[in-house]
């Protein structure tokens, strides 16, 4: 059944207060919550309590401490319904039993290598005791958890450790109270045998805070740059955005069994360890920076996410948009913002825009779902920070500002939306935002088509702007949107170019033009020569640019333009625009390949622009961003070839410089995981993967080197990558040695699984094969899951979108057997297939088949019964 926003009421019933008793024993865990509720000023009598359960035995349930009669509740799968409880406040008592050990679905209380733990967002809390599990319903928590002293000498919960003690039995006890009122989907436990590191915060008004990362016993010397991530997370939202942390403690766990990232429960997050560990001979330079980005997301979230969080569901970019785009700004000022942003496009373009132009896309505010879970999506997450982003362009710094402290200031403690939080800057800065909303409720990645025209005589210069947004799933049409566009005029010398007027149906001021309309003409007066147009800085809104500029002029952006986006913009261009023509048959003349080559070569030799810069500017798009431009009727292994093509074509003419390049930018210092350490390994890696691409003598044969002579762990994967991405002689005997090498570090593994499942030959698929059938092989670990059978899907075009349909059918068999175990694994697995609308049409025929007949193949959970209805309807 499908829930819609529309029908949002407000609960009957209020829980003010929560007392919860945990007794976790080996074989079961019993948990008696005392209720304190309470019925909404206008609940008529009569009103039946209706509270949430899942998976839960009843034992015991009373009303101020009377024991209800058979007749006057009824439990069943759904939960507990109370048919009359009294018109006034009252405490409802429950006890249920739950089997952690059997929860492989990993929410509510499971078990992780020993560990119990919990993650409750969105709707995990009832399977943990009955409850009104709806994020409008506000509490404050008091938790004693009893556990056996052996196995979990660490017990933790939300808020402030209040007592402790022994509980007799080889039992001990710990009891924790959170005094700021939240929903159950921030409610977190943990009990374990673990080990720790500590240290503390002092805020900007002098409160000490002490910080804690637990963790497998161990590992505590790889929790360190989480420490350090966290404390200058702390420190920069005091700074941004003059935000406190609130209570005396913090503490963040880290467990090796997690559906996802980490969660940011009240005081106590809990992370996938991956996103917590971190040693030079084990992590990447990437593995470095997601860590530090999620530390500071969770922690944000405090504020964008706790103190203030969302009414219901369907508001979930309230905080997720917001809280990507606060952690996105974190990264800038911590590192390069321009690096940064370049980076965060990359992510936008291959996760949210194919999300957002296949069968799943859905508006960053959906207004109806039948499994919340699929919606933690790129859509409401990165799409969602680009609409606060574009809002802060709009607004400016200040005006930004201004706004979230009057969010702060008026919403603290509440459940709230996205109107409420337009609403704010509308007070705040007097403007209306109506019209800006819309992003929020429309699906769909918007074209923006301009064109240019130059007068010389009336040295008038006009640029031509239209917006389209396709059809998506149930929004056949749509309205225009609020479009932040910024921009420069940039003249025959390189430098910017002024006007002396402006006029048309845009608003522009300064550097920005905001288009309103579905089209708009803007003229530019006193323009003294034709200008080169450097539109959409900053990628200034999440849309697809369509400007026809010629490679000259775009070859001169990419050495010229002051926005650094922009240049970077300008060499992808060239490329994208090279390759789909070729892929669709029309070869490219020496002379744009050479022109291009020369300026690689110039940015590569430019004294201006830092390692991490180029690492990013020497490169093309990938295979599935050339195949989302072609758009229909694709063939993947064409796509594969051509992109092969013109790296040579491209590279291959510079080998000689970047193998000097790479010479140059070796280095015997130790391993720091610091932006400029970052950025030279960054660019060598990027180069070695240049050469082999395009095939330079001795290229293969380097990587091998390469591998062997790294000493970290950013340098070896990065060779072990290119080796096999290239299917190099040697890859098949570095893959095995690496196997090796890690045997014991399941992260690592992590990495072998991925840089198997990506490589695009044709014996891809048996190896794969063979290491899921190894006995030992981790089933249900959602990272071990994820790194093999996620990458195949989402990241390795040629061999999942083969032609006879093999892979198609490998994904669907294995999304019908995992989904047994986690559904929600299956789940994300299964978005793989959202690209097939776009194949030609014998993978469509196949793609087709496969679903039909994972459909037709029995019973699935809700979860994967969702995606498939959605991609099979697209
Ligand atoms: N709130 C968490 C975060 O963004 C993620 C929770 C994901 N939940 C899910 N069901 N996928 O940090
Ligand atoms: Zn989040």
């Amino acid at each position: 059944q499908t829930i819609y926003l529309k029908d949002y009421a407000p609960s009957p019933y209020r829980i003010v207060s929560v007392e919860l008793d945990f007794r976790i024993l080996e074989e079961n865990t019993r948990v008696r919550a005392q209720l304190t509720v309470e019925p909404a000023p206008d609940t008529a009598a009569g009103t039946p309590l209706v509270l949430d359960g899942d998976d839960l035995k009843l034992t015991s349930v009373a009303i101020d401490g009377l024991p209800l009669m058979l007749s006057a509740y009824l439990a069943d799968e759904k939960g507990l319904t109370v048919f009359e409880p009294p018109l006034r406040r009252f405490v409802l008592e429950t006890e249920v039993v739950i089997e952690p050990e059997k929860n492989t679905r990993l929410m509510g209380l499971y078990r992780s290598s020993g560990t119990w733990c919990t993650q409750c967002e969105p709707e995990g809390f009832r399977r943990i005791t009955y409850y009104l599990d709806r994020p409008d319903v506000l509490a404050t928590f008091r938790v004693r958890i009893t556990a056996p002293l052996a196995a979990a000498p660490v017990l933790l919960a939300n808020g402030n450790l209040v007592d402790r003690g022994d509980a007799g039995d080889g039992l001990h006890y710990a009891v924790w109270e959170d005094p700021f009122p939240k929903p159950a989907y921030l409610f977190a436990l943990v009990a374990g045998d673990l080990g720790s590191i500590t240290d503390s915060y002092t805020t900007g008004s002098g409160r000490k805070i002490a910080l804690a990362i637990y963790c497998a016993h161990g590992k505590e010397e790889q929790c360190g740059w989480a420490m350090d991530s966290l404390k200058r997370s702390m420190a920069w939202d005091e700074r941004r955005f003059g935000r406190e942390y609130d209570l005396d403690m913090f503490n963040i766990v880290a467990v090796n069994d997690f559906n996802f990232g980490a969660m940011e429960n009240k005081g106590l997050n809990i992370f996938n360890d991956k996103l917590v560990f971190a040693e030079p001979q084990s992590a990447t330079d990437a593995d470095y920076e997601n860590i530090e980005r999620v530390i500071a997301h969770e922690y944000f979230h405090n504020w964008t996410g706790n103190r203030i969080t969302c009414r219901d569901w369907f508001q979930l970019c309230l905080k997720e948009g917001l809280t990507v785009y606060r952690d996105q700004e974190f990264t800038s000022d911590e590192r390069s913002r321009a690096v940064k942003r370049i980076s965060d496009v990359v992510t936008l373009r291959s996760a949210q825009f194919p999300e957002d132009g296949g069968p799943l896309a859905h508006p960053a505010r959906p207004d109806q779902y039948r499994e919340i879970n699929n919606f933690y999506t790129a859509t409401v997450y990165e799409k969602g920070a680009e609409i606060v982003r574009m809002l802060a362009t709009l607004l400016g710094e200040a005006g930004f500002r201004k706004g979230m402290d009057l969010y702060f200031e008026r919403h603290d403690g509440e459940a709230t939306t996205i109107e409420a939080f337009l609403n704010v800057f509308e007070d705040a800065c007097s403007v209306d935002l109506e019209q800006f909303k819309t992003w929020y409720l429309q699906a769909g990645t918007p074209r923006l088509s301009v064109s240019e025209s130059y007068n010389a005589a009336a040295q008038t210069y006009t640029l031509k702007l239209r917006q389209e947004i396709p059809p998506t799933p149930g929004q056949p049409t749509k309205e225009p949107l609020a479009m932040p566009i910024r921009f420069g005029l940039i003249g025959p010398n390189g430098s910017p170019m002024s006007w002396t007027g402006v006029s048309g149906g845009a608003k522009v001021e300064d550097d920005l033009i905001v288009l309103e309309s579905a089209e708009a003409e803007v003229t530019f007066t006193g323009v003294a020569n034709k200008p080169v147009p450097s539109l959409l800085r900053e990628f200034s809104a999440p849309v697809i640019l369509d400007l026809p500029l010629s490679q000259e002029d775009r070859l001169f952006l990419a050495r010229h333009d002051s926005d650094p986006f922009n240049r970077w913009q300008a060499l992808q261009d060239v490329s994208l625009a090279l390759a789909t023509a070729a892929v669709g048959g029309q070869a490219w003349s020496d002379g744009d390949v050479a022109a291009l080559s020369e300026a690689m070569g110039d940015t590569l030799a430019s004294p201006d622009l830092d390692d991490a810069f180029k690492a990013l500017a020497l490169s093309v798009p990938a295979e599935a961003q050339i195949a989302r431009a072609i758009g229909k009727d694709v063939d993947p292994d064409r796509v594969h070839t051509v992109r092969n093509e013109l790296i040579a074509a491209v590279f291959g003419p510079l080998a000689g410089k970047l193998r000097t390049a790479h010479e140059g930018l070796q280095s015997d210092a130790p391993y720091a995981p610091d932006p400029a350490g970052n950025g030279r390994r960054a660019l060598r890696n990027r180069l070695l993967a240049l050469l082999v691409g395009s095939g330079a003598e001795g290229a293969a044969t380097m990587a091998t080197a390469c591998y062997h002579e790294a000493r970290n762990m950013t340098d070896r994967l990065a060779a072990l990558a290119t080796a096999a991405s290239h299917w190099t002689a040697d890859a098949p005997a570095l893959l095995a040695d690496f196997r090796t090498r890690f045997a014991t570090d399941p992260l690592v593994f992590d990495k072998w699984l991925s840089v198997n499942a990506g490589v695009p030959e044709a014996g891809v698929m048996e190896r794969l094969r063979g290491i899921l059938a190894d006995p030992g092989f981790p089933r249900t670990n959602p990272n071990r899951l994820r790194a093999l059978m996620g990458t195949f899907a989402l990241n390795n075009p040629t061999q999942f979108a083969r032609a006879d349909g093999a892979g198609f059918r490998f994904v669907t068999e294995f999304v019908a057997e995992v989904d047994k175990v986690n559904p929600q694994v299956a789940a994300r697995v299964l978005t793989g297939f959202r690209i097939w609308p776009i194949l030609e049409a014998g993978r469509r025929e196949e793609a087709r088949a496969a679903l039909t007949a994972l459909q037709n193949g029995g019973e699935l959970s809700r979860n994967t019964a969702d995606i498939l209805g959605r991609m099979l309807a697209g």
